[in-house]
């Protein structure tokens, strides 16, 4: 089956990782097109997955765009149109990844007549989109999609909620390879020791930084915690997020904390960064659509605290393969901070039985082969 996959972003996040892993099968007879330039096409290459930069100016349109915006940029966007409905002559079918790639790839589905499909990697409620975004995504979805994978139940229910349709839906979950998370001893110990954390009970957070990630609760928490209690924060602010990036930093210092935060930004070596963490906390004051850093602590074999709220509920049986919190609650996550502290070897029973259960519910193997039946299914 030749796929053009559409995705409009240059910038790594969960979706994009996720589609580099969807398209790997596909990687003879396939192309990823992109809005923008950036980092994103160079993991492509390294992953030898056929890409193009086809958009030659960037497309404004935000998640947040009142109609008149969202009309006129949809007007910006005619020669991004043209130039897909061209490529899109060469494959079978329109494979949206994002939001923006939806808009694009349904007219180029509508005038190429290529059937689409849309990957739901959003919740989608007025959490996350303004509400003409909202109705943009479900209408385009529902008049020209032939089949929407959703990334989770959460992602699937709010889906329906805002008026898609059912028979056009599925659930998939992102996949990954097991092995990419068995970390090497030696080298986590260096990293240790390089991050002079030796010592300290090692709380990771990982993710982009943005106000809804809820960086900002876990940085509270430690307050409630132990002295040597100290957390490491990996990601940036993907999208420009800077107000919220300058109030964590007012915030580590107003709570006298520099000696236990550490921002170490954008970083490749995930499993590694795992690897030195007693704890991975992930904290979305938001219901997060997947929460791919939830499964990648669990293959890691570290114990996971989450937000309970979207698709976490559905990855964290809590006390069996880890632990939820309300989300937005500081002192609910210093408790479990401070119970995995104490009993380290509850905790790490835990940590174990999850990443069993991860290796084999999410094994990339399987959902490749999910994705292939749903493509199959749906096309011939
Ligand atoms: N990630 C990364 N480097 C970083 C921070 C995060 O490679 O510095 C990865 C992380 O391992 C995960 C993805 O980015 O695979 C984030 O996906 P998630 O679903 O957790 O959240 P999203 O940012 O997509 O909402
Ligand atoms: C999006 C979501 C995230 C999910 C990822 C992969 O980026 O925000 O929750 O894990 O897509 O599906």
């Amino acid at each position: 089956m030749k796929i053009l996959f559409l995705d409009q972003s240059g910038k790594p996040g969960g979706a994009e990782l996720c589609l580099i892993d969807i398209a790997k099968p596909y990687r003879d007879s396939c192309l990823v097109g992109l809005f923008v330039d950036g980092a994103f096409r160079q993991l492509l290459e390294q992953n030898q997955i056929p890409v193009e930069v086809l958009a030659t100016e960037a497309i404004k349109v935000r998640k947040e765009s009142s109609f008149t915006q969202s009309l006129s940029s949809v007007t910006a966007l005619l020669p991004l149109i043209a130039k897909v409905v061209q490529k899109a002559r060469q494959y079978d079918l329109i494979y949206a990844n994002t939001q923006k790639a939806l808009v694009v790839g349904a007219l180029a589905s509508f005038l190429s007549r290529r059937p689409l499909v849309y990957h739901l990697h959003d919740i989608l409620s007025t959490d996350h989109f303004s509400p003409t975004n909202l109705k943009v995504a479900v209408t385009l979805a529902n008049r020209f999609a032939s089949l929407v994978i959703a990334n989770s139940k959460a992602s699937q229910a709010a889906f329906l909620e805002a008026g898609g349709r059912s028979d056009i839906i599925d659930v998939v979950y992102n996949g990954f390879d097991p092995q990419v998370y068995q970390i090497d001893r030696t080298n986590v110990s260096q990293l240790k020791t390089q991050l002079e954390l030796e010592g300290k009970f090692v709380v990771g957070h990982f993710s982009r930084l943005s106000p809804w990630k809820g960086q900002h609760i876990l940085i509270e928490a430690l307050t409630h915690c132990q002295k040597n209690v100290t957390a490491i924060f990996v990601g940036d602010a993907l999208f420009g997020e800077q107000d919220y990036v300058r109030q964590l930093h007012k915030q580590v210092t107003e709570l006298v904390l520099e000696d236990r935060v550490k921002f170490l930004g954008f970083r490749s070596d995930i499993p590694q960064l795992m690897g030195v963490c007693d704890l991975v906390a992930h904290t979305s004051t938001a219901p997060e659509p997947f929460g791919r850093v939830i499964v990648e602590a669990m293959l890691c074999g570290k114990p996971i605290v989450a937000a309970q709220s979207g698709g976490a509920i559905e990855l964290i049986e809590p006390g069996i393969n880890g632990f939820l919190v309300p989300p937005g609650k500081p002192d609910l996550l210093a408790e479990v901070i401070n119970t995995c502290y104490d009993r380290p070897e509850y905790t790490i029973a835990i940590a174990k039985s999850a990443c069993e259960i991860a290796t084999q519910r999410f094994h990339q193997t399987n959902i490749d082969r999910q994705i292939a039946d749903l493509l199959s299914r749906t096309f011939t």
